[in-house]
C-alpha cells in the first residue's frame, strides 16, 4: 500500500477477530515501530508483545489493581476488566524510557515512543489488519507498569490492538487541516 493512502484510509476499529497473527508478521510491526524518528538515537519505546495467556495475566492485572483502589469494586466490573486485553489476538503495550543521561529530555521520548505507535498502526492498516490504540487509566497504573517490569515513574505510551477486522473497513473523513493550520510567510 502506498504511504499516503495508508495515512488517508487507516482508521481505530477494535472489532477485530480473534484468530492469532504470525510472529513475523509481528515482527514486521514491531520493525516498522522501530523505525521511528528519537532524540539522541535513545529509541525509548519497550515493546511489549502480549498474546496468548498473557493477555489474561494482564487483565488479571488491571483488575486486582483496579480492586485495590476500590475494595467495593462489584464482581461484575472486576470480571470485565479483566477481559479487557482478551478484545483482540495481539496488544503492543509500549512503554517509554526515563532519560538516562541529561541532555536527554523525558517529553522527547514520549514523543518517539507516540511515534512509534503510529508507525507501528500504519504497518499494521498496509498488511489489511485493524488496531485501536488505547490509553485509559491503565496506562497510568503502577501495578499495571510492574507487571511490565516498568519503574512508576516511567510512561506507557499506549496499548495497540491489533488483529484481523471482524468486518469491512468504514471509510474515513476527518476535518481539514485549515483550522488548526497558520500560514506564516
Ligand atoms: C494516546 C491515545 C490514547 C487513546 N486512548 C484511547 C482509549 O483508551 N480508548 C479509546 O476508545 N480510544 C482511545 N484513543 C483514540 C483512538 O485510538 C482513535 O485515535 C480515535 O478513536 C480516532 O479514531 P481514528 O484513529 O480512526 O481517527 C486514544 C488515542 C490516543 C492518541
Amino acid at each position: 500500500m502506498e504511504l499516503f493512502e495508508a495515512i488517508f484510509t487507516r482508521h481505530s476499529n477494535g472489532n477485530v477477530r480473534s484468530e492469532e497473527l504470525p510472529r513475523d508478521l509481528i515482527g514486521k510491526l514491531l520493525d516498522a515501530g522501530n523505525q521511528a524518528p528519537n532524540h539522541y538515537k535513545v529509541r525509548p519505546w519497550r515493546f511489549f508483545v502480549l498474546t496468548g495467556n498473557a493477555r489474561n495475566r494482564l487483565g488479571q492485572a488491571m483488575a486486582a489493581s483496579q480492586l485495590a483502589r476500590n475494595p467495593d469494586l462489584p464482581t461484575e466490573t472486576f470480571d470485565k476488566t479483566k477481559k479487557l486485553p482478551l478484545r483482540a489476538p495481539l496488544i503492543i503495550a509500549v512503554g517509554v524510557d526515563q532519560p538516562s543521561e541529561s541532555k536527554v529530555i523525558e517529553e522527547e521520548n514520549l514523543s518517539a515512543a507516540a511515534a512509534s505507535c503510529q508507525n507501528i498502526l500504519l504497518a499494521a492498516h498496509a498488511s489489511g489488519l485493524s488496531a485501536i490504540w488505547r490509553t485509559g487509566e491503565w496506562a497510568r497504573d503502577a501495578k499495571v507498569k510492574r507487571f511490565f517490569g516498568l519503574a512508576e515513574e516511567q510512561k506507557i505510551a499506549g496499548f495497540l490492538y491489533i488483529g484481523h477486522p471482524a468486518e469491512k473497513a468504514e471509510s474515513v473523513s476527518r476535518p481539514s487541516f485549515a483550522d488548526r493550520t497558520v500560514w506564516m510567510e
